[in-house]
């Protein structure tokens, strides 16, 4: 039985505490570490996406392991908004000062509206970043591109005002979603050297 590395998180999430589930499944993994590294490493920013819908069960596993993000003291400081409404998603994308272009074709959005707790800003900081990244992950598990946009400021009322966020909450992260547009995602600029290499940022055991 092959079981792909997208499953098998499923499997650890969904089951929380059932553990047996988890050893079962693993001995039936054909998935190697290597390939998983691989999808791991392999995990990038798709701004090019297309409108097609997400089908509900792609959706539903993404919301499931954005649902098992750690977060200090597991407090998950946060509320999921998703945004499938075409007029909202362009919306969005078009707020004046926003970075959330992406959304305009984008199948669905997640926005992250975090606590907001100014005596917690740094754990809503920290736990927004686990959160969109494990987002990125579950997406890439089912073949679909994802993309991170920030709204500050002005632009982060506006977004707030548009979806009807509570003022108090903070609004500044939002997800892109849906399958990849082959054409644009093949001719986008691309950096020469897209990461440094390790041993421009890895020291061992002192500075
Ligand atoms: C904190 C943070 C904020 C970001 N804000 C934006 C943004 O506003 N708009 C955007 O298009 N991408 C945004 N990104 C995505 C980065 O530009 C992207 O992760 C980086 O360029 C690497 O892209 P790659 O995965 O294609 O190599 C953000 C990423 C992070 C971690």
């Amino acid at each position: 039985m092959e079981v792909r590395f997208g499953q098998c998180a499923q499997v650890a999430a969904g089951h929380g505490g059932r553990e047996r589930t988890l050893i079962d499944m693993s001995q039936t993994v054909s998935t190697s570490a290597r390939e998983q590294i691989a999808f791991l490493r392999g995990l990038r920013q798709v701004r090019q996406l297309r409108p097609d819908p997400l089908p509900q069960a792609v959706l539903d596993d993404i919301l499931e392991v954005a649902r098992w993000t750690g977060s200090a003291r597991n407090i998950q400081p946060w509320d999921l908004l998703l945004v499938r409404d075409r007029a909202m998603l362009q919306a969005l994308a078009r707020v004046e000062g926003g970075r959330a272009a992406h959304l305009l074709n984008a199948a669905a959005g997640i926005a992250l509206v975090m606590n907001g707790n100014p005596e917690h800003f740094d754990f809503d900081t920290y736990d927004e970043g686990r959160l969109s990244e494990r987002i990125m992950l579950a997406a890439a598990a089912h073949g679909v591109g994802s993309a991170v946009g920030w709204f500050k400021g002005a632009a982060s009322d506006e977004a707030k005002r548009l979806l009807r966020v509570p003022s108090g909450r903070l609004l500044r992260t939002t997800m892109s979603l849906g399958y990849v547009d082959a054409e644009g995602h093949a001719h986008r600029s691309r950096p020469q050297q897209p990461r440094k290499p390790l041993s421009d940022m890895l020291r061992q055991e002192h500075w």
